[in-house]
């Protein structure tokens, strides 16, 4: 035991702490109730008197040596509790940066928003389609010059592959997989061969839109188009709809809002003419339901298709479509919900 004594001594001569908690670990190690010290203190009572006397003193002044270390080392934890005082608790702190939604995102919610409380689902498919579900199905003839009307990014290893060009192909998808009643949006990116500027870009979004029931009537997509208009752009917001051509949908029409801007005086917005344009629709195509497996003689249907970014630009005033993927935060961080 006197020999232990001894070795320990050294050790504790020896040992240099740097942070408060080498102090604290020593004091747990060395004196604490079920430390090294009491320990031996316990063994000592277990030995005869002559040994007591021999080894009694050594311990004591191992157990003195101990504490006067511990003590000598005390400044150790209250220098560091000094430098915690030093920190200045009544300076202003700094606020956390909280990201914000793509003010697409929120157009995107909104829409999803109204078409849900009129029981629509939301429906994906993909962005690298084929020949098919982009152009044939939706009654595309082939060479057909309808199929100019959109700049096409071709895959070049699969001439039948493509980007998809709009949203319309999730249209098919859906009636593929799924018999009627259908009522679904289709949010989703689409890309165009186009020269990117202010009014153009080669890739943006759309919101297809899509009712296949008994009975589906024109009367059906007008009321739904009027009541998401005045649900997106206000409730005093009419609607207009104007003969066009798509070869999906017979009869089609391009649908223009009243101009939420100037209410009808006349702006840029609206070019002077107090209506600006939001969306293509009609009803689905015979031919378009008997390529995806819906019989047209028991179904009818409308559909729609909506840029996003147009609606944004619309709804927040932005005049540059490229503003929306350059990821210039100055430009994000403003964006808030209009309701
Ligand atoms: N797919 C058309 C486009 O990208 C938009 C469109 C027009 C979709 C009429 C439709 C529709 O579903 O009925 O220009």
């Amino acid at each position: 035991m006197l020999e232990q004594v001894e070795s320990l001594k050294k050790e504790i001569q020896s040992f240099q702490p740097v942070t408060s908690i080498e102090v604290e670990s020593f004091r747990l190690k060395y004196l604490s109730r079920k430390g090294i010290i009491p320990l031996l203190f316990d063994d000592l009572k277990t030995l005869s008197p002559e040994k007591k006397k021999e080894t009694g003193k050594p311990l004591n002044e191992l157990k003195q040596l101990a504490e006067t270390r511990l003590k000598e080392w005390s400044s150790i934890g209250e220098k560091s509790e000094a430098s915690q005082t030093d920190i200045d608790l009544t300076l202003p702190p700094v606020p956390n940066k909280i990201g914000s939604l793509h003010p697409l995102n929120l157009t995107r919610y909104h829409i999803i928003e109204i078409f849900e409380r009129l029981g629509f689902n939301v429906a994906d498919g993909p962005e690298i389609e084929d020949d098919w579900h982009n152009f044939s199905a939706l009654n595309f003839p082939e060479n057909h010059p309808a199929r100019e009307m959109q700049d096409t990014f071709f895959i070049s290893k699969n001439p039948d592959m493509l980007l998809r060009t709009h949203t319309s192909n999730v249209q098919i998808r859906l009636m593929e997989k799924q018999k009627p009643p259908i009522r679904a949006i289709m949010p989703g990116r689409v890309y165009r061969n186009e020269a990117i500027s202010a009014r153009a870009h080669c890739f943006f979004h759309q919101v297809e839109g899509l009712y296949v029931d008994k009975n589906v009537s024109f009367a059906d997509l007008k009321q739904t188009l009027y009541h998401f208009a005045k649900e997106m752009f206000g409730k005093d917001t009419k609607i207009r709809l104007r003969p066009s051509f798509f070869p999906f949908t017979e009869p089609s029409a391009e649908i223009d809002i009243s101009c939420f801007i100037c209410h009808g005086a006349g702006c840029n917005i609206c070019k002077h003419t107090g209506w600006v344009e939001i969306a293509g629709s009609g009803m689905v195509h015979p031919n378009v339901l008997r390529n995806s497996g819906v019989d047209p003689e028991e179904y009818t249907g409308f559909a729609f298709g909506m840029g996003i970014e147009r609606v944004t630009m619309l709804r927040y005033g932005i005049d540059d479509l490229r503003l929306f993927s350059e990821n210039d935060i100055r430009f994000l961080k403003q964006f808030k919900p209009v309701l």
